[in-house]
């Protein structure tokens, strides 16, 4: 009863941003990310008889409170569908190049629905599987498939339809994603009371759910015929207007920071010199740049030079879950 399996993080293009049902994270709108092969998270899980209840090591650190928690009510959805009363030890490894914030509950949640339900005997396909690590955390039902993915919100209100597809494998379209790692990095607030928080106060969540739908359908062509432009201004617009959905919440708040801002103005600037590069961002100050690869080097170069920045780690699409 022991499995081992491997999970891309990915970085949303369409965001999801905010959800029509908390308990079996049900999202408001559909939306699309591409898995990067930069950052994966290897989790094995044992079951065995005996135990009395779950462990749970990160990194060969042993984890108690609330990052345990959310491991043992995950388990707790894992035993429920075998109907085996059984606890396990878990453990984790973030492949991560360097120690910058870069964990993702995405790679994370999907390696270990991966790997426990292998592990206790469920053979789910990719599409359960997406929809039982989407129970986990929603970002995480992308992270099943590689390449460029979208998580369709389903209209059935017990989930039985709200899953990832995959629309292009990772050889579709060999584009860039540098990851920016910033020197120094602030609190901040989970993507779920940030996006709980803007559902519930903030005026301009309204907007925000009706111009994402018309994104998602413009993205979607634009990878399907390689429009790298096109796929970058959408992607760079939607992650402009998520964001500001939280200025409007009550109390209001943000994600960015200086160098959040400054990252913004270099790929800005980017741009004015006619080097195609977009960035977009998730629920943290970090950035993340598209670009081609024809124009790696002049990216590196002024990302670098930017004020605040430590180092950039850079991705090309990745793939889905494998097991070992
Ligand atoms: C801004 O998947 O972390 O990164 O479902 O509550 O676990 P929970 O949230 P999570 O939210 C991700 C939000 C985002 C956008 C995205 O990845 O689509």
């Amino acid at each position: 009863m022991k499995a081992t399996a491997r999970a891309h993080t990915n970085i949303a293009l369409i965001k999801y941003w905010g959800k029509r049902n908390e308990s079996l994270i049900l999202p408001a709108n559909s939306n699309l990310s591409v898995t990067l092969d930069g950052f994966s998270t290897e989790t094995t899980v044992h079951f065995q008889e005996g135990l009395k209840k779950d462990s749970f090591h990160l990194n060969e650190q042993n984890v108690e409170g609330d990052a345990l928690g959310k491991v043992a009510i995950f388990l707790d959805k894992v035993r429920a569908l075998s109907g085996k009363e059984i606890y396990a030890q878990v453990q984790s490894v973030n492949h991560v190049p360097t120690a910058a914030g870069f964990a993702s509950s995405a790679s994370g949640l999907a390696a270990l629905a991966a790997a426990s339900s292998k592990a206790i005997g469920l053979s789910l396909n990719d599409t359960e599987l997406s929809k039982l690590a989407r129970q986990g955390s929603g970002s995480a039902s992308r992270s099943i498939f590689g390449g460029f993915v979208e998580w369709q919100m389903g209209k059935r209100e017990d989930g039985s339809d709200s899953f990832a597809v995959q629309i292009a494998d990772k050889s579709h379209w060999d584009i860039r994603i540098a990851a920016v790692v910033l020197s120094k990095t602030e609190k901040k607030v989970s993507s779920r009371e940030g996006m709980r928080r803007t559902v519930e106060t903030s005026p301009f969540y309204a907007g925000w759910l009706e111009q994402t739908a018309k994104d998602l359908q413009e993205i979607k062509q634009a990878i399907k015929v390689k429009d790298f432009e096109k796929m970058g201004s959408v992607a760079e617009a939607n992650c402009m207007r998520m964001h500001a959905t939280t200025l409007g919440a009550n109390p209001p708040f943000t994600y960015w920071q200086d160098t959040t801002m400054r990252v913004m103005q270099t790929v800005q600037t980017l741009r004015e010199q006619g080097i195609p590069a977009f960035f977009t961002i998730d629920a943290g100050p970090n950035v993340k740049v598209l670009y081609l690869p024809e124009n790696e080097a002049k990216v590196k170069k002024r990302l670098q030079a930017t004020e605040g920045v430590e180092d950039i780690i850079i991705s090309k699409p990745g793939s889905g879950i494998s097991y070992r």
